[in-house]
């Protein structure tokens, strides 16, 4: 059990394109009934799973797409990201950016070529799938914690489906038009989304792996006897 576990670790990666075969929603219902056996503090298991499939997919992308081209401006209701990246940090985003543009041969000056791409979070990468996580506005950074590892239990469940997976942060740029879309209760954040189906094996943007930092860059150990 423990090298499986170690296995879909190693084999997970975010899928970026997906063949059109469908995911049914009893699979779905498994992935996020092991999504909440994630641990929380108090057990308080915060966060939503909202699963959309078919029309009311489509229906959200297309609003979400059209008002990404429409030029409309994006509105983080929660920071993601430092305000001010330090370079370790810059050069980590650099690197997962250009690793991505390099397999779908989107040069550096291409910027149409990257925002297309980027428009693609918003069709969630034509998955047959799309979650919508959602938080309490009202919760503190344990609690994102928490919905974090739901989420990473959820992904760790769908590899070991054999399905490919990845979040969808920039779904987060318009909450709102995703709110009003689902009629979401009113204390409710959109965190981010998680586009699910079967990888296309052939799509170049399956291709690449993006790097780890050196055990010794994040870890230290004191006080074992090895
Ligand atoms: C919560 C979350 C949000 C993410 N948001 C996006 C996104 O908006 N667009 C995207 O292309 N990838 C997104 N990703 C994927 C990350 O870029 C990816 O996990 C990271 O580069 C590491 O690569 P790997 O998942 O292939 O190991 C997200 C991942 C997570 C966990």
């Amino acid at each position: 059990m423990r090298s499986d576990l170690y296995d879909l670790l190693r084999q997970r990666r975010s899928t970026r394109a997906f063949t059109s075969a469908p995911v049914d929603r009893s699979t779905i219902a498994r992935l996020c009934t092991a999504a909440r056996r994630a641990p929380s503090g108090a057990n308080l298991q915060p966060g939503k799973f909202h699963a959309l499939a078919g029309n009311e997919l489509d229906a959200l992308s297309a609003r979400l797409v059209a008002a990404a081209q429409s030029g409309m401006p994006t509105a983080l209701e929660y920071s993601y990201f430092p305000e001010r990246m330090s370079p370790t940090h810059k050069d980590r985003q650099r690197k997962a950016g250009f690793a991505l543009y390099e397999a779908l041969g989107i040069s550096r000056r291409d910027i149409a070529g990257r925002r297309a791409q980027f428009d693609q979070n918003y069709r969630f990468f034509d998955a047959p799938v799309g979650i919508v996580v959602t938080i309490d506005r009202d919760m503190g950074k344990g609690c994102f914690m928490d919905l974090g590892m739901s989420i990473m239990a959820l992904l760790l469940a769908a590899e070991a489906e054999g399905l490919g997976a990845t979040g969808i942060g920039a779904l987060a740029n318009y909450g709102a038009i995703t709110h009003d879309q689902l009629g979401l209760d009113e204390n409710e954040l959109v965190v981010c989304g998680i586009a699910i189906g079967h990888a296309d094996p052939n799509s170049p943007v399956n291709q690449f792996r993006t790097e780890r930092a050196a055990l010794s860059e994040f870890a230290s150990f004191r006080g074992f006897d090895d």
